[in-house]
């Protein structure tokens, strides 16, 4: 008898466990583990986020940039924590798609995490620092192949978005670049500006405000539309690099094994905030595109994060890219 209400006491609570979890979600503060440097477009995107999630939970969330390795470091942290909804991970195309092609890591990018939702998308720009005497697309690959081996390219290290397009860049004008790997886009760009590196690949919402400043120059931007942030900039089809179609999707992640309460509540603090005008439009001005409201729930996550993976891996292994 006493056996039996031990069992049924303990089946209860765990029953309950879940419930009692999203009630007290957040309990303390919130990490959101950004994996690259402070003052790039993840990093910025996270803290815009952050802010928001903290005030739709009534709670505070933290930014913690764990950086290294294309992001990988960052991801593995996020990997091993515990699964309370407490440790928050935002990733984007890089790393929870083609770091999984190129490294060997420690962690399984699709069993390892329960997806929250997807944030926004945004392409890169091709820039150059002003120095560069190009014009245009075309006047920047013949000053390229003129200085073989000694253009130097900013990325956030082997296997990120700025990486994979300088390859393309490579292979479809038949020219040697020297890459540059910095913790991330943020301070590859003050080196571009301070003249230290040639060119870039970057996403839009880091290199535009420069753009507008006159601080950087834009070539191309890696989609088949041009932004309405960057009305002047003309796509990689116009400007003569035809099908360098790179997207930056971010989204957020937690550690596999949350309890479905929390996660719905995270994800419902995300559907919040991306409705807010005020975050809509600081996107916007950014060139980060909001994914429809249907597009905003985990399972649209999962499914879009797979169908990625199935889409980007043989490409990226039939490029020859290699993690270091
Ligand atoms: C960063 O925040 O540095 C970027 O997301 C890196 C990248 O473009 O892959």
């Amino acid at each position: 008898m006493t056996r039996c209400l031990a069992a049924l006491s303990a089946s209860l609570v765990l029953s309950h466990a879940p419930i009692v979890a999203a009630q007290t979600f957040p309990s303390r503060p919130m990490v959101m583990v950004v994996p690259f440097a402070a003052g790039g477009p993840t990093d910025t995107l996270g803290r815009i986020m952050a802010e928001r999630l903290g005030r739709a939970l009534g709670g505070t969330m933290v930014v913690e940039n764990t950086v290294g390795a294309a992001g990988s470091i960052g991801v593995g942290r996020v990997a091993r924590a515990v699964p309370d909804g407490h440790t928050i991970g935002i990733g984007h195309w890089s790393t929870h798609v083609v770091n999984g092609a190129i490294y060997n890591l420690q962690y399984d990018l699709l069993k390892d995490f329960d997806p929250v939702a997807q944030i926004a998308s945004n392409p890169q720009l091709l820039v150059s620092k002003n120095a560069v005497p190009a014009r245009d697309l075309r006047e920047l690959v013949a000053w390229v192949k003129a200085n073989q081996d000694k253009v130097t390219v900013g990325t956030a290290g082997v296997g990120a978005a700025s990486h994979v397009s300088g390859v393309y860049f490579q292979t479809a004008t038949a020219s040697r670049l020297q890459f540059v790997p910095y913790k991330g886009t943020g301070p590859a760009l003050v080196d571009l500006m301070a003249g230290h590196i040639d060119l870039m690949f970057d996403q839009a919402s880091n290199a535009l405000p420069h753009v507008r400043a006159g601080k950087l120059r834009p070539y191309a931007v890696t989609a088949k539309s041009r932004i309405p942030a960057a009305p002047d900039v003309p796509t990689v089809d116009e400007a003569g690099l035809p099908g360098l179609y790179i997207a930056v999707w971010h989204a957020l992640w937690l550690p596999r094994g949350a309890p479905r309460e929390v996660v719905m509540k995270l994800n419902g603090a995300v559907v919040e905030a991306l409705a807010d005008p005020a975050v809509r439009k600081r996107l916007a001005d950014m060139g980060q595109e909001i994914p429809a409201r249907e597009q905003q729930t985990p399972e649209a996550l999962g499914a879009w994060h797979r169908a990625e993976i199935e889409k980007w891996w043989p490409i990226i292994r039939a490029a020859g890219i290699k993690g270091e």
